[in-house]
Parts: structure tokens; sequence; C-alpha cells
């Protein structure tokens, strides 16, 4: 169990102290979004394997499970998960150095957004290449755990500074209600611009972010897809990116007490929307490099009766 380590108390004390704080990465929507973008693009090789590998429950839908990170269950069982959704820099370093930022709060290398999104790539790697891996690993898990990194290294403010928790500590007003920074940007800029544009309708906003990827946007995604090195994956740039953005959109003209309205929405929203569309074309980019035509997994399709079987 997750708890194991701790008493009950202390335990939940964690837990609450946790969604107090929040950290829990784009909320709902924005995952869902980023996922549903991602399965436009997915090669039929790469949706094979993906929908072998999803829980029953996700109907072979990606965008089902890509919050499934994020649930209060996952989370409090496997606590250890938790700085696994983000990567913060010293305070106000525009800049992202994986050696440097990646590690938990003890200390701990590796244990960020970025290194895990290493992690669960290399288990599914291994895993078609391997058979041995196959049953080491959940590959499930990893799926669901990878799709969701990806979602979550694309919000600004999960590549934030250490000492406001990426703008958790950050205490404003979103027009007349109490927020965070954090959560402004997890989740209220979608739910207004969702709200005032899209008819309070997901898919209307899912439509229109595709319809820029196909026009506005068309002539950078094939940028967007590409790994430095040919590598198959490469979060690095995405952090330094999002941290940029953290400085330059995030934090600015948002310091503790103000209120944030119009001004701040409207020049915003164009940048999240954006960086949605990013993560979800380049989470199909990776799982297209990881589920290329010779990974092993795809000979095992109609196996398992909760994604593949582990004998
Ligand atoms: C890698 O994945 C395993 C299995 O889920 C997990 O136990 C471990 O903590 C992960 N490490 C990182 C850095 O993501
Ligand atoms: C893999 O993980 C999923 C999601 O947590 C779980 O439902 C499933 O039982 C796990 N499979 C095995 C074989 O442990
Ligand atoms: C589409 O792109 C335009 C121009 O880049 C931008 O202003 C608009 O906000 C974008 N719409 C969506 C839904 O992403
Ligand atoms: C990536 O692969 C292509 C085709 O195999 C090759 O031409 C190119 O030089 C490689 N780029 C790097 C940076 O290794
Ligand atoms: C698929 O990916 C593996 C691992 O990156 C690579 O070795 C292999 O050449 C790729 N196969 C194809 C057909 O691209
Ligand atoms: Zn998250």
């Amino acid at each position: 169990m997750g708890l194991s380590k701790f008493s009950w108390v202390s335990g939940i004390a964690i837990v609450f102290l946790q969604l107090v704080t929040g950290s829990f990465g784009w909320g709902q929507h924005g995952h869902y979004v980023t996922c549903k973008i991602a399965e436009g693009y997915l090669t039929e090789n790469a949706m094979a394997v993906v929908k072998e590998l999803l829980p029953k429950s996700a109907e072979g839908e990606l965008a089902a499970v890509c919050s499934w990170a994020d649930l209060f269950a996952v989370r409090s069982h496997y606590y250890w998960s938790r700085a696994l959704h983000f990567v913060d820099t010293p305070d106000f370093r525009c800049n992202y150095d994986y050696t440097r930022d990646c590690h938990d709060s003890s200390g701990r290398k590796n244990r960020c957004v970025t290194g895990a999104t290493y992690n669960y790539t290399l288990q599914l790697m291994s895993a078609c290449h391997n058979s041995a891996s196959k049953s080491r690993y959940n590959l499930t898990e990893a799926l669901m755990f990878l799709s969701h990194f990806v979602g979550d290294v694309h919000q600004p403010l999960h590549c934030g500074f250490l000492g406001d928790l990426g703008g958790n500590r950050i205490h404003l007003h979103w027009y007349r209600r109490k927020a965070n920074l954090h959560h402004v940007w997890d989740t209220e800029i979608i739910d207004t611009a969702l709200k005032r544009f899209y008819g309070s309708d997901l898919n209307i906003m899912i439509e229109s972010m595709q319809k820029n990827i196909t026009e506005d946007w068309s002539n950078y995604v094939e940028s967007w897809e590409e790994c430095d090195a040919n590598c198959t994956v490469c979060p690095n740039p995405y952090a330094s990116e999002s941290v940029k953005l953290a400085c330059k959109y995030a934090y600015r003209n948002a310091t503790p007490g103000s209120v944030l309205g119009d001004e701040y929405f409207l020049t915003r929203l164009p940048i999240v929307e954006r960086r949605l569309a990013q993560g979800g074309i380049r989470l199909a980019a990776t799982l297209n490099r990881i589920f290329n035509s010779s990974c092993g997994l795809i000979s095992n399709v109609g196996k398992g009766e909760q994604g593949v079987s582990f004998a």
C-alpha cells in the first residue's frame, strides 16, 4: 500500500495537504483534450497496441484514462507518484536543466515529470522488443502514466518555481472567486473559455483546436512532432518551453492578492490552447515511435481481460 510507511493519521494529513496545495496538472478537461487530439494522430499500429493496453473500462478510448494518474485513489495508493507530475526550477530561474531540477523534495534523482516520461517510455519500449519485460511491468499503467505526464509537462506551471510550488502558493482571485495561480492554469482558464466561447461543450473546443492544427498551426505541427537526435521521446525541450511560458505569461501580473480578469484571461487562453494541442500532437508522435511496426506487442491482439495478460 502507498501509505504503509506512514501511520494512517499522518498519511491522511499528507493527502489532505496535497489536496489543499494542488499540483494536480491540467485538470480533467485539459487531459481529456490533449489525449483526444492525440487519438486523431495515432498510426494504425500504435492505435492497435494502445487499444490492447487500455483497461476495459476505457472502451477503446485513450482520452478516458488520461486523468487516471490524478484520481484521488491513485494518488493516495501510489503515494510515490506525487513528485512525478511536475518539475520545478530554482526561484526566478526561467530555464530548466534536467540534472539540476529533476528530483523530488528529498533530492532523489529522476523523480519528476520528465524523468517519469523517460521511465514509462522505456518500460513500453522494452516490452515491445523483449517479451520478458512484458510481464515485468504493468503496461496498462505505463501507458496511462505516460499519456498523463506528456500532458502535465506542457502545463507551464508544472515547470514553475520551487518556492511557490509552481504557483500553488500564489493566492489571488480569478474574477470574483478565490483561487491560486496554479489552479488557474490547470483548470480555470479552460473552464472559463468553455463557458464563454464553446457553449460549455468540450467537444466543440476540441474541434476548434483540431481545425487550428490543420489550418493556422499546420506549418508548426511537423516541428512539434520532432525529437532531437532521433530519440523516441524528448520531454526536456517541452519542460524548457513550459518554464519560459511560466515566466513570460503565467507569473507576469499575477502577484499574490491580485485579481485576474478579462485582460489576463484573453491574453493567456491562446497559450493554453496551443499547449494542449502541442501536448496532443507530441503524445501521438511519441506513441507512434514506441509502438512502431516492429513492436512485438502487436501480435497479442485480443488477449487478456484488462490490457495485456501478465502470466
Ligand atoms: C518508474 O516506474 C515504476 C513503475 O511504475 C515506479 O515504481 C518508479 O517509481 C518510476 N520511476 C520514475 C522516476 O518515474
Ligand atoms: C495493471 O494496472 C491496472 C490499473 O491500475 C490494474 O487494474 C490491473 O489490475 C493491473 N494488472 C496487473 C496484472 O497487476
Ligand atoms: C486558433 O489559432 C488562432 C491563431 O493562431 C488563435 O488566435 C486561436 O485562439 C486558436 N483557437 C483555438 C481554439 O486554439
Ligand atoms: C536522424 O535520422 C535521419 C534518417 O535516419 C538521419 O538522416 C539524420 O542524420 C538523423 N539525425 C540525427 C541528429 O541523428
Ligand atoms: C522501431 O523502433 C525501434 C526502437 O526505437 C527501432 O530500433 C526500430 O528500428 C524501429 N522500427 C521501424 C520499422 O521503424
Ligand atoms: Zn498530473
